[in-house]
Parts: structure tokens; sequence; C-alpha cells
């Protein structure tokens, strides 16, 4: 799960928060890694920028619309959604073409 990702704001918009996320894509599939993880998991700010952030970086919707998302979270149709729980799926990494 990646929580808080962050780059300072003097060094946005250099492809640094992409290099993180490809950093802990490679980690993940290395050989030498044992955690045994498939999916990486962020809990994504629901405003445009941030979202197409981990789109361009190949993360997905784990809910396929707001309306889903929201009975998941038990909030009320309508309201607010803050975030959006999107995942990206490590085994596109490893598959042989
Ligand atoms: C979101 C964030 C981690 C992206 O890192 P980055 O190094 O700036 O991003 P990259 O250079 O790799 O990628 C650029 C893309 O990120 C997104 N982005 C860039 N600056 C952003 C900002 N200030 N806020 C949100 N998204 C931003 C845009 O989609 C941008 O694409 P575009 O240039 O086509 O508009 C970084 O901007 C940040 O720390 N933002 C503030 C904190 C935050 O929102 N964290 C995410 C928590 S879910």
């Amino acid at each position: 799960m990646i929580g808080r990702l962050g780059i300072h704001t003097d060094f946005q918009e250099q492809h640094l928060g992409s290099d993180v996320l490809s950093f802990i894509k490679a980690w993940f599939v290395d050989p030498l890694n044992k955690t045994g993880c498939r999916f990486l998991l962020v809990d994504s700010y629901n405003k445009e920028r941030n979202l197409k952030f981990y789109e361009n970086n190949g993360f997905s919707y784990l809910f396929s619309s707001e309306e889903q998302e929201r009975e998941f979270r038990a909030i009320k149709s309508g309201s607010p959604l803050n975030t959006r729980l999107m995942y990206f799926d490590l085994i596109e990494l490893v598959r042989q073409p």
C-alpha cells in the first residue's frame, strides 16, 4: 500500500514521482525481494491530476464506478468521495510476451 506519496514542490513535474513508482515496481518483482506481493495499492486523492498521475503510471481503478466505491465504503449516494482505490498488477512486468 503506497501511502502519502509526495514530491517536494520545488521538484514536482520532473518525473520524480513516476521514478519512485517505477523503483517500487522494479523492487517488488526483483527475485531478491521475498515479500511475495502481487498488487500495489494506492488510495489516491480523487482529483483529476492525481488520478491522471497514477493512470499514466499503469494503475487501474479497483471499482469501476464512484457509486460502487461509495457503496463499498458505506458512503451515502451523492456524498463526496475524497479518494479512489487504485491498483497496479505486478504480473504485467513478469509476463512473457
Ligand atoms: C502527485 C505527485 C506525487 C506526482 O509526482 P511528480 O514528480 O510531480 O509527477 P511526475 O512528474 O512523475 O508526473 C507528472 C504528472 O503528475 C501529475 N501532477 C503533477 N504535479 C501535480 C501536483 N502538484 N498535484 C497532483 N498531481 C500532479 C500530473 O498528472 C502530471 O501530468 P501532466 O504533466 O501531464 O499534467 C506530486 O505532484 C505531489 O507530491 N503532489 C502533492 C501531494 C500529492 O497529491 N500526493 C499524492 C497522494 S495520493
